[in-house]
C-alpha cells in the first residue's frame, strides 16, 4: 500500500473517531436525551386555560386526559396514518377532513377517525369556557334567535341532538352549505367539514369526555355544557364562516 493509501485510512479513521465523539458529546448535551424527535406533521395544540378553569362543570381530571391522552393519541395516529403519504403532511387537518374522498383509500379510514378526532377536539378546546350564564350575543345571537326562536328552544333541539348520539360521537351547531345554522350529530369522530360544513360549537358526547365526573349520566353533562360554551369564540367563528 503506498504511503497515500496509508495517509487517507488514516484520515478516514481520524473522521470516524472524531464522528463517534462528537456524537458522544450529541448525546450528553443538556436535555438532549429528553428531547423527542418530531413524529410527524400533526401535534396537539396547548389549551389556553388551566385544567381546572372549567370547574365544576368538567373537572380538571377529565380535561387532563382528554386532552393530554386522548386528543394526543388521535394526532399520534394521524401522524402514522401519514407516514404512508408524506405528501399530505402540509394539509391542515381541517382540509383532510373536508376533502376526505381525495385522501388514498389506503388510509382514508384513518384519516377520518384520526384526522376527524384531532380536528373535533382542536375546535372543542377553543369553544370551552366559563360564560357565567351568558347567552350567545352579536351576530350570532341573532342568527341563533331567528332560527331557533329564543337560547331555551335551541338548548331543547341541540341537548335532544346530544342525547340521541347512539354510542360515541358529537353534536354540533353548525352553518351548512347555504350559511344556515343546523344542529346536527356526528357518529365517532366524523367532522361535520366532511359535508361541507363549518363547524360552531360541538359537545363532545364519547365517554371519555364525561365519565369521571358524571359517570352514566350523559343529561347532566349536557346540561352542565351550556355554562361553559365560549359564545365570544363561537361568535368569531361564526363571522369567520360567513365571509
Ligand atoms: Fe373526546
Amino acid at each position: 500500500m503506498d504511503s497515500s493509501g496509508l495517509s487517507r485510512r488514516g484520515f478516514f479513521h481520524r473522521m470516524a473517531v472524531g464522528a463517534v465523539i462528537m456524537g458522544a458529546v450529541r448525546a450528553e448535551a443538556p436535555g438532549a436525551q429528553n428531547t423527542p424527535a418530531p413524529s410527524g406533521p400533526f401535534t396537539l395544540p396547548p389549551l389556553s386555560y388551566a385544567y381546572d378553569a372549567l370547574e365544576p362543570f368538567i373537572d380538571a381530571k377529565t380535561m387532563e386526559i382528554h386532552h393530554d391522552k386522548h386528543h394526543q393519541a388521535y394526532v399520534t395516529n394521524l401522524n402514522k396514518a401519514i407516514a404512508a403519504h408524506p405528501e399530505l403532511g402540509g394539509q391542515s387537518v381541517e382540509a383532510l377532513v373536508k376533502n376526505l374522498a381525495t385522501v388514498p383509500e389506503d388510509i382514508r379510514t384513518a384519516v377520518r377517525n384520526n384526522g376527524g378526532g384531532h380536528a373535533n377536539h382542536s375546535l372543542f378546546w377553543t369553544t370551552l369556557g366559563k360564560n357565567n350564564g351568558a347567552s350567545p350575543a352579536g351576530d350570532l345571537g341573532k342568527a341563533l334567535h331567528q332560527k331557533f326562536g329564543d337560547y331555551a328552544a335551541f338548548q331543547t333541539q341541540f341537548t335532544k341532538a346530544a342525547l340521541g348520539v347512539f354510542g360515541s360521537g358529537w353534536a354540533w351547531l353548525s352553518l351548512d352549505a347555504n350559511k344556515q345554522l343546523l344542529i346536527e350529530p356526528t357518529p365517532n369522530q366524523d367532522s361535520v367539514l366532511t359535508a361541507g360544513h363549518h363547524p360552531l360549537v360541538g359537545i363532545d358526547v364519547w365517554e371519555h369526555a364525561y365519565y369521571l365526573k358524571y359517570q352514566n349520566k350523559r343529561a347532566d353533562y349536557i346540561a352542565a355544557f351550556y355554562s361553559v360554551i365560549n359564545w365570544d369564540a363561537a361568535n368569531e367563528r361564526y363571522r369567520a364562516a360567513l365571509g
